[in-house]
């Protein structure tokens, strides 16, 4: 029987998940996302043309590869309607190679509504969530009180929707929603109506029984492991697990299932949002990486916080994820720097630490780094790793042997072509 390969964030998201997921999708009959939902935004560039996914998995744009939408994600009707109304505006027949499950949660509108009332409640210690709802439908969910696909099939929905609704009109109380409640009500109940076309399953039997018949299957992973709810860097994380276990529970595979790891990782770091991140660069530095690397939010337009790799969080975030290898994003981003700081271990109160503290929050963190050389030369064009300068295979080699896991995919610039599978 088959084994399911991941593909995930080490970081805290926007790595560059959708784009390498793009690249393999050729090695794979199923692309299938497991977690988290419209908060995620996964870009890919070819032909000159760029796209954003933000529930839809990222095989759809290529042919004989069915994608499918685990119960572990949350679906807001009316954003995949609207990412499925763009597709097939460019001739992609999403019908035909979308399966969603039927246990799979629903974002409705009143959803969006208290993430935003929540995050207003919070003021200056909001979480700087994307406002897709995400928390609320989690906590529906693990609540009991949510909506499913599958509830869409029953004669009773509306009935059910409702009862959700006059739920969250009791949080809100007279908070000011009404006219944007109205508004998205008829967009969200139009949305739901027109997928009706598609066709819902059960994924956890798809999957194992697509395994069992030789067919291969990676998932998808969506924000990173430091956004992941139990290990990431909490509060400031998302509501979901996006570790490899986020993959059993979130598509019903066995823990045995899982096959190979790919962990994704920027030659650099960014963060969206609020909390802590040791590295970040605050200055100058930081913003001539934000300007590079285009790091702005492929999902709310916001400045991406951006600071220097930083080995502790990664050799963390490799462990409990059991990564087996690596992709390593965004080289290109750093060519013109002479020098690159790598953070090797953090300073808290004198004492030396190389790995992640729970009161990371609180505690005050000096990041401790190295130095290493630049490689100082355009890599945008690099399509082998005979053509690599000496410097770029130091870096290379420096990480593998930190990080203890071998780097076999290296990205050089946002377009597909410019990926390299190293042997
Ligand atoms: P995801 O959420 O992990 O799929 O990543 P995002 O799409 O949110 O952010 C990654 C950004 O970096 C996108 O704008 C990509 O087009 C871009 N990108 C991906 N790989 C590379 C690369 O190797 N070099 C450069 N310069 N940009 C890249
Ligand atoms: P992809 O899949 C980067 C961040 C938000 C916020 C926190 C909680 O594109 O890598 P939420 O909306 O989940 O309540 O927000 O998590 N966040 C992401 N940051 N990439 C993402 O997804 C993210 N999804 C959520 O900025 O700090
Ligand atoms: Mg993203």
């Amino acid at each position: 029987m088959n084994k399911v390969d991941v593909l995930l964030g080490l970081q805290w998201g926007d790595e560059g998940k959708g784009k390498i997921v793009d690249v393999v999708t050729p090695n794979y009959d199923i692309i299938a996302r497991f977690q988290g939902g419209p908060n995620a935004g996964h870009t890919l560039i070819f032909d000159d043309k760029k796209y954003v996914l933000h529930t839809i998995p990222s095989g759809i744009f290529r042919d004989n590869t069915i994608n499918v939408i685990g119960n572990g994600v949350v679906i807001d009707p009316i954003i995949i309607k609207d990412e499925i109304d763009k597709l097939e505006a460019i001739g992609i027949d999403v019908t035909s190679k979308l399966l969603i499950s039927k246990k799979a949660h629903l974002i409705v509108p009143t959803h969006k509504i208290l993430d935003k009332y929540s995050e207003e409640q919070k003021g200056k210690n909001k979480i700087g969530s994307t406002l897709k709802g995400i928390g609320p439908t989690y906590m529906d969910k693990t609540g009991r009180n949510g909506l499913r696909m599958g509830d869409s099939l029953s004669a009773n929905f509306k009935d059910k929707y409702t009862a959700l609704k006059e739920k969250h009109q009791a949080i809100l109380g007279d908070y000011d929603y009404a006219e944007l409640l109205a508004e998205l009500e008829t967009k969200w109940f139009e949305a739901m109506e027109f997928m009706s076309k598609f066709t819902l399953i059960d994924s956890e039997h798809y999957i194992n029984n697509a395994l069992k018949n030789g067919q291969t299957v990676l998932a998808e992973g969506a924000q990173g492991t430091m956004l992941d709810v139990d290990f990431g860097t909490y509060p400031f994380v998302t509501s979901s697990n996006t570790i490899t276990a986020g993959t059993c529970t979130g598509l019903g595979v066995a823990p045995n299932r899982i096959g190979e790891v790919i962990g994704i990782f920027k030659a650099y770091c960014t963060r969206v949002g609020s909390g802590p991140f040791p590295s970040e660069l605050d200055n100058e530095v930081g913003e001539n990486i934000r300007e590079i690397g285009h790091e702005y939010g492929a999902t709310t337009g916001r400045d991406r916080r951006c600071g220097w790799i930083d080995l502790p969080a990664l050799k963390y975030a490799i462990m409990v994820n059991g990564a087996t290898q690596l992709s390593m994003m965004k080289a290109d981003v750093l060519d013109s720097f002479e020098e690159i700081q790598v953070c090797t271990h953090y300073e808290i109160d004198g004492e030396k630490f190389d790995y992640f503290p729970y009161d990371i929050n609180s505690l005050n963190v000096t990041p401790v780094y190295e130095s290493v050389k630049g490689w100082n030369k355009d890599l945008t064009g690099m399509r082998d790793m005979k053509d690599a300068p000496q410097a770029f295979l130091d870096y290379i080699s420096y990480l593998e042997r930190e990080l203890q896991t071998p780097i076999s995919i290296v990205s050089v610039g946002p377009d597909r072509e410019q990926t390299i599978i190293r042997k």
